[in-house]
């Protein structure tokens, strides 16, 4: 599509709209009137006064105009030239609702009141690139069936709009917010494939790329051309002098392979901004004809079909010299303007803020200070995401737990996105102050995170890549979710003990971002365990950003073996199902659930209660490779006496020693279960590694009465298989989970006691032993 350059200040809308044509003009105003705000609103009122849907273009504006106002002007203040913007974009917003398909108005009208369908728990968020997952758009359209299957309601497709030849940060460098890379499809197969996904009850969300255009796109040719209008659409200076200073506090994003805030452009002889790769150019938002314009751009992207705009890189909108020009005030009012607007165009729309920053500063994009809901509904949860990692690597929980507790609640009508793996880099947030409060130093910890999942550590299974070192050692983190939990390292030196581990690990990481408030999020691929993707090193265009590592093709191959018995796909898929599935029945997991991370006085556990409706589950999740106890005392008054329901096995479930038992790297959903009851005696095989020299005997012993209530001489005895295994059965009910100790007699003497306890669930041969 080719843009009306001239479009504007000097041509077409309010702002050429003159007094004796349009008698709701601003310029017909005496300015300043006495209340410019009461005489905007009024301006606009009569100005689509008979318009055809005056009705609801008049409810809209006047639920929204208070905050467009107030947001809108705090940016672009309240002269005449400001007024005249603010009517331009209103009218853009019209423009949009005009341009709006029935089905999309009647999804907008299904979703009225409190739009909040993203909080229920029923949602289960899938993104891909649409190449890789699929080839074309097309070929994603074909794979509904497949993410049905998996459970997903969202699918982020990653940026698809027509971007720059070559070098393009993965489509991040837009050179056409109007279409569709022509590879991938066309718009009108983008709005068959939303029609068809919403056909089938998945949400579609899509990038809006509103910090930067590409170097390439017809805004910035112009600029380059000396197109005054255009000139203004991005930041740039003549000299170094403002560039140098401006430098000095704002951090670089990618200092390999783009340092600096700024590129120099020879046929301007200036220095644009640009926060990220070189040919991707700040746009600057203080240019309220930016604001306008942007908006119709993402107007047009909504009414494609689009039920969630993703605004990418938000924390950047706005500059201001001395600061670090992240997250100001004004990147803020901006994005509760463009809401209000969105709310006249298209208010079944959400947002979801790209902001990948400190938890009391991620918080702010869904609205704060009295604008709780007028913001972003969605953000992305990277606290809880890299503090997951942290607590696997370092098999403890405490500075996860003291992160979440002390996470700014969200407010009512938003909610979080909660991943473990996406398309970018993990970045060590961790915050210093948390790191202290649990006694540690922030840059060893956040050394740690880096090392270990390089692998540079003796403990690690990890085969990930860093990015973007910085001079403290300290690097954010490239590699698949199968490459960062050992899944990679274990299927490669295939011994079977190691790769159940890694499953476990991997499943239970998972589970613990499934289980918070929000809603989870699956990198594609994940859910069949994809390891890194070295193709990446082949293609000159990819190659410098080891970001492609972790967005591997997907296989379909390995999709279809999860059908296999057995196989590591299946056994991934099955356990990343089993989640998808169970949430769909926990009201205890929608967003707006009580949720409290409890302190089980066992730093290897994380425990999370969450209560909603009278629907009550505890998420426990072990991220140590040994066996855990919690005590059952520890646990909220309602979680009674240890007889749950265990959702994810869909059994009941007992412990019978007052303890919650958890496997290595286990989790368990638990519903409370009063009338569960130990079932009747199952025959459980124990077989235990105990070393024993000539006329030695082992016997088991524990709490239960068939285990002999600890008397010695009431212990069960078992059989030598060979001199170091001993084997024997014992009864115990269906569905409790028992702990046993072992004692070596020889002529009825003691001779030995295990020192340690293990675990058995009845039925099962796995035995866990607890540290
Ligand atoms: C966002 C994207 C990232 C991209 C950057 C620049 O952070 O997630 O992949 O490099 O924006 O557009």
């Amino acid at each position: 599509m080719s843009y009306d350059l001239s479009y504007g200040l000097s041509q077409g809308g309010e702002l050429d709209v003159t007094s004796s044509s349009n008698p709701q003009s601003v310029r017909s105003v005496e300015w300043p009137p006495d209340n410019p705000k009461e005489t905007i609103r009024g301006l606009l009122k009569t100005r689509y006064e008979t318009h055809p849907e005056s009705g609801t273009i008049s409810r809209r504006f006047e639920e929204h105009f208070e905050e467009l106002w107030g947001a809108f002007t705090a940016v672009y203040g309240e002269d005449r030239e400001a007024a005249m913007w603010l009517v331009e974009a209103v009218d853009a917003a019209v423009a949009a609702f005009e341009d709006r398909p029935d089905s999309l108005r009647s999804l907008d009208n299904s979703r009225g009141g409190l739009n909040d369908w993203f909080q229920g728990p029923e949602q289960v968020a899938y993104m891909c690139y649409v190449d890789l997952f699929a080839g074309d758009l097309e070929g994603v359209r074909e794979r509904i069936p497949y993410l049905k299957e998996l459970g997903v309601t969202y699918l982020h497709l990653m940026p698809l709009l027509e971007s720059r030849d070559g070098r393009d940060d993965g489509g991040y460098a837009v050179t056409d917010y109007r279409a569709v890379d022509p590879e991938l499809g066309t718009m009108e197969d983008l709005r068959t494939l939303a029609a068809d996904l919403h056909e089938e009850e998945i949400h579609l969300a899509l990038d809006f790329v509103m910090n930067h255009t590409a170097r390439e796109h017809e805004w910035a040719q112009a600029a380059v051309e000396g197109d005054e209008r255009f000139e203004d659409f991005y930041i740039s200076f003549e000299g170094r002098e403002i560039p140098d200073q401006y430098d000095q506090t704002v951090p670089e994003v990618f200092p390999d392979f783009a340092p600096g805030n700024f590129v120099h452009i020879e046929e301007i002889d200036r220095w644009v901004w640009s926060s990220f790769y070189d040919f991707q150019w700040d746009l600057d938002y203080s240019n309220p004809d930016v604001f306008v314009q942007m908006f119709r751009e993402m107007a047009h992207l909504a009414n494609v079909g689009t039920d969630v705009l993703r605004l990418d890189a938000v924390p950047f909108l706005w500059k201001e010299l001395g600061t670090d020009c992240r997250n100001l005030d004004e990147a803020h009012w901006i994005l509760r303007a463009y809401r209000a607007l969105m709310r006249i165009a298209a208010p079944g729309v959400v947002f979801k803020a790209e902001a990948i920053v400190s938890p009391e500063e991620t918080i702010k994009y869904l609205g704060t200070g009295g604008h709780e809901g007028k913001e972003c509904e969605i953000a992305y949860n990277a606290p809880l995401m890299c503090h997951l990692w942290h607590a696997l690597a370092s098999e403890n929980t405490k500075l996860l737990e003291k992160a979440l507790q002390d996470l700014p609640e969200t407010p009512e009508q938003g909610s979080w996105l909660n991943y473990v793996r996406c398309h970018d880099d993990i970045g060590w947030g961790l915050s210093d102050e948390d790191i202290r409060a649990v006694d540690q130093d922030p840059i060893r910890t956040r050394k740690f995170c880096s090392d270990f999942y390089v692998g540079d550590h003796p403990d690690s299974y990890a085969e990930g890549y860093r990015f973007q070192e910085e001079p403290t050692g300290v690097a954010r983190t490239s590699g698949t979710a199968a490459a960062l939990t050992g899944l990679q390292q274990a299927r490669v030196e295939g011994d079977p003990k190691d790769i159940e581990a890694a499953i476990a690990r991997y499943l239970t990481i998972h589970a613990s971002a499934f289980a918070m408030g929000g809603m989870p999020l699956l990198y594609s691929g994940d859910e069949v365990g994809q390891s890194n993707d070295y193709n990446y090193l082949t293609d000159p265009i990819k190659s410098q950003d080891n970001r492609w590592v972790h967005r591997p093709e997907m296989d379909w191959d390995a999709v279809d073996r999860r059908q296999e018995e057995g196989s590591v796909e299946g056994r991934v898929f099955d356990g990343i199902k089993r989640l998808t599935n169970a949430r769909k029945d926990l009201r205890a997991l929608h967003h707006r659930a009580d949720e409290r991370v409890l302190n089980v006085a066992n730093d290897q556990v994380f425990a999370v209660e969450r209560v909603h409706e009278d629907e009550r589950l505890l998420a426990v999740q072990n991220v140590s490779a040994s066996a855990q106890a919690v005590d059952i005392s520890r646990l909220p008054d309602a979680w009674g006496e240890g007889r749950f329901r265990d959702v994810l096995a869909d059994e009941q479930v007992c412990f019978l020693n007052g303890r919650l038992l958890v496997e290595p790297y286990g989790h368990l959903w638990l519903e409370p279960c009063d009338e569960a009851t130990p079932g009747l005696p199952a025959t459980t095989t124990v077989s235990i590694d105990v070393e024993t020299e000539w006329g030695e005997r082992v016997f088991l012993t524990g709490p239960q009465e068939t285990l002999g209530e600890w008397r010695v001489e009431d212990g069960v005895p078992l059989e030598a298989v060979d001199s170091s295994t001993w084997e024997g059965t014992v009864e115990l009910p269906e569905n409790a989970v028992v702990e046993f100790e072992w004692v070596k007699k020889r002529d009825e003497q003691v001779k030995a006691w295990s020192g340690h306890r293990y675990v058995i669930r009845a039925g099962t041969g796995d035995i866990w032993r607890l540290d």
